[in-house]
């Protein structure tokens, strides 16, 4: 069997959750072909296969844009396809959406599930370091994760087609969140120049492209997804968003 993972991941929760389904499937003799979902990556859709993972983390209740454009991009044929995602709290009706999506485009879905992780954006926004919010914060892990990754792998080897979950409940309360209610912060990212080393790793690391060099400098654009990568994993924290998150946390758990 054919079967090749993708996963969007700002911070690096949904990459380490992806590694750890990729190992899954290794300890069953299955090989994985594994890689991020990025405006690069989408350009080139995964072809041949015959079991697609999807993985992608919860951003306001939905999920981020380039899978949507990934999953569009494909003709699931008839093929298996199965999803995990990544939530700081509540996932809204983001299985739901990409199921449903999914079915249109020719797929069945053959597994799903929802794990808990540190809210990366809760963590940079409004965690002081050294917080005891930044220590409950944390501390927020899926129980029973192991258990959940291999249950997961199961139904996707197994194969047989389930349904979209019903729509939330708080559906209503969510619903006005359509539109990013963290689109202002794009306007105000920030270089502090005399802290930046020139690594380069934000711009390697931006799934969007939208973090470039220009005249040596590191300048960042407006096609942002908010993931938070540059800010979390920029090793002197030279990205800031205004004064806002001078002091806040930086997390990275890969
Ligand atoms: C911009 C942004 C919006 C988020 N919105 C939600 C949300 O609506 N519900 C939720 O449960 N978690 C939310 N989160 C938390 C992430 O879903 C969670 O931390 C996820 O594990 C991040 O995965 P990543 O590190 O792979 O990007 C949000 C995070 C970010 C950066
Ligand atoms: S990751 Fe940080 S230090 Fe490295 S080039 Fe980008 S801004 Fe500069
Ligand atoms: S600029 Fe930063 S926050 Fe925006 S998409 Fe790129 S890495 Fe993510």
């Amino acid at each position: 069997m054919n079967i090749q993972l993708r996963y969007y991941s700002g911070a690096g929760n949904t990459e380490v959750l992806s590694s750890e389904i990729e190992g899954e499937f290794t300890r069953r003799g299955y090989s994985v072909c594994f890689e991020r979902i990025t405006k690069q990556s989408n350009a080139q859709p995964p072809t041949g296969f015959d079991l697609l993972g999807v993985g992608f983390p919860v951003y306001h209740f939905r999920p981020p844009r380039l899978v949507v454009e990934l999953l569009n991009s494909l003709d699931g044929g008839g093929r298996s396809i199965f999803f995990f995602l990544t939530k700081g709290m509540a996932s809204g009706d983001s299985l739901r959406q990409v199921m449903t999506l999914a079915k249109e485009r020719g797929f069945r879905t053959v597994a799903a599930a929802e794990f808990y992780y540190p809210g990366t954006d809760a963590l940079l926004l409004f965690c002081k370091k050294g917080s005891t919010l930044e220590h409950l914060l944390k501390s927020v892990h899926s129980r029973k994760l192991q258990r959940q990754v291999n249950r997961l792998v199961e139904q996707a080897i197994h194969g047989a087609v389930i349904s979209p979950p019903a729509q939330k409940y708080y559906h209503p309360l969510v619903a006005p969140f359509n539109d990013n209610p963290y689109q202002y912060l794009v306007e105000e990212f920030t270089v502090l120049r005399d802290r930046c080393i020139k690594c380069g790793l934000c711009v390697k690391g931006c799934p969007r492209d939208n973090i470039r060099w220009s005249s040596g400098e590191i300048a960042i654009g407006l096609e942002c997804d908010l993931c938070l990568r540059c800010l979390h994993h920029c090793p002197t924290e030279a990205i800031q968003l205004g004064e806002r998150t001078l002091n806040t946390v930086r997390y990275k758990p890969v």
